[in-house]
């Protein structure tokens, strides 16, 4: 019996890879530009790392978590999200100490959710994060969502809608708090279990809840925009103004919740509205998180970031019909006619190569035919062709696929030739 691949996984091939990889070149180049710098950490953590960190009364942690004791006995789990990992890190190789601040970090790699598999859900998938840490200056809310949009519009997505809310600050949190266990309390025995239990713990989660959504309490909830003190709105509207002044357009969405507890202050998302895009439209979601530095044991530090999976941003490209840049070719094919030119090719695609050149030949004994179709299908700019006898001659013949044009060359001067062409 043959094995399958597990459900919520993909095999990404040549040919999509390649969309995969300019995806991930173009975030490196722009964190390069707003100077983010990449940090790598291990794709399992200690459990009790999420549990503090994305809350123990999230789906998440709740049904989400691959989790398993080690031959150690130690219980780890592969990582849902990249945010407490970095923070840990941050704490641990205690980066508050460095003098560059604010710190500000970048990773790419897979994350794995025990989520049921859907279009756009994945229970492996591959997310681009940052995190800045060390500031709570709303003008790096805003540069972070920059970096977000900016990487979405590089490959030309432009059916995109950012919402933002504010989650405000602790007093302001436990005063909406208050304000839902009392909105829901009488009532909460026709909610699912899931929110019965989230009432007392955090019933903020409730707003979120996918059974209980179209709940009559639902609609007329309160928001938590009605509860920000002063200096959570002076907050909120100073990161509104700086996106205008970026020129991103934004809506406020005060039911925008986010799966995670670490929140307060700004949450966003960012949205495909391009048609038939699937039931999930969110590409992209971030937010502050003040406070999350010391529940992992460092000392008090602010900090904000954002997270988008590859894979939705492909989906997104695809509902708007891009196509991507990524068609592969090869600099020169070498068909060899005989075993003696055959043999020198060997050597000559190796300096090819060497020399900066891509450069593939035949291993499969092919007829000159066959060669040129090998070639063709490869998308080669140039075939080389040598036989015997221009071996004997020191001669090679080189043929532009483009234009149809042949050359011949001295055997010996061919690479320093070939380059002198092709610039
Ligand atoms: P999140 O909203 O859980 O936030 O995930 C962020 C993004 O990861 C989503 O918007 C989506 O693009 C992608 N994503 C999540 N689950 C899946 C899935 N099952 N399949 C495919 N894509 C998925 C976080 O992870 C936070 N750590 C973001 C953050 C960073 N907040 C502050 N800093």
């Amino acid at each position: 019996m043959s094995i399958s691949i597990p459900r919520g996984t993909q095999d990404i091939l040549p040919g999509e890879v390649e969309k995969w990889q300019l995806i991930e070149k173009n975030a490196r180049e722009l964190c390069e530009r707003f100077q983010y710098k990449e940090i790598r950490t291990p794709i399992f953590e200690h459990t009790d790392l999420f549990l503090r960190s994305v809350g123990d009364t999230t789906d998440i942690v709740q049904k989400e978590m691959y989790t398993f004791e080690d031959r150690g006995g130690r219980s780890v789990t592969l990582r849902p999200e990249g945010t407490a990992a970095v923070v840990r890190s941050f704490v641990e190789q205690k980066m508050f100490g460095n003098a560059n601040q604010p710190v500000k970090l970048y990773y790419m790699g897979p994350m794995f959710r025990y989520e049921r598999p859907q279009a756009g859900r994945f229970r492996q998938f591959v997310q681009f994060g940052v995190e800045a840490l060390g500031s709570a200056d709303p003008a790096i809310d805003a540069e972070v969502i920059a970096l977000a949009m900016s990487l979405y519009q590089s490959l030309g997505l432009k059916k995109l809608k950012l919402v933002i809310n504010s989650l405000g600050d602790k007093e302001s949190r436990n005063a909406h708090r208050e304000a839902l266990i009392n909105h829901f309390q009488p009532r909460i025995d026709e909610f699912c279990s899931d929110c019965r239990s989230r009432l007392e713990k955090n019933p903020m989660r409730i707003l979120d809840c996918k059974k209980d959504r179209d709940h009559e309490l639902m609609k007329d909830a309160p928001s938590i925009l009605q509860y920000l003190n002063e200096d959570s709105k002076t907050y909120f509207e100073n990161l509104q103004s700086y996106l205008t002044d970026l020129g991103i357009p934004f809506e406020v969405d005060p039911n925008l919740v986010r799966g995670l507890d670490y929140y307060n202050h700004t949450a966003f998302e960012i949205m495909s509205d391009a048609e038939g895009f699937g039931a999930i439209t969110t590409l992209c979601g971030g937010g502050r998180y003040n406070g999350l530095v010391e529940e992992i044991g460092g000392p008090e530090t602010p900090g904000i970031g954002f997270a988008l999976s590859i894979e939705r941003f492909i989906a997104a490209l695809n509902a708007e019909n891009i196509e991507l840049p990524v068609n592969a070719s090869v600099d020169c094919y070498l068909v060899s006619l005989g075993e003696e030119a055959k043999k020198y090719n060997v050597r000559l695609l190796h300096a090819l190569r060497l020399a900066g050149f891509s450069a593939e030949m035949d291993y499969l004994n092919r007829k000159i035919k066959a060669q040129f179709k090998a070639a063709d299908r490869l998308n080669a700019k140039y075939v080389a062709v040598l036989g015997d006898d221009e071996l004997k001659e020191n001669k090679i013949n080189v043929k532009s696929m483009e234009t149809g044009e042949q050359t011949q060359y001295s055997l010996d001067q061919f690479i320093e030739k070939f380059k002198a062409s092709l610039i």
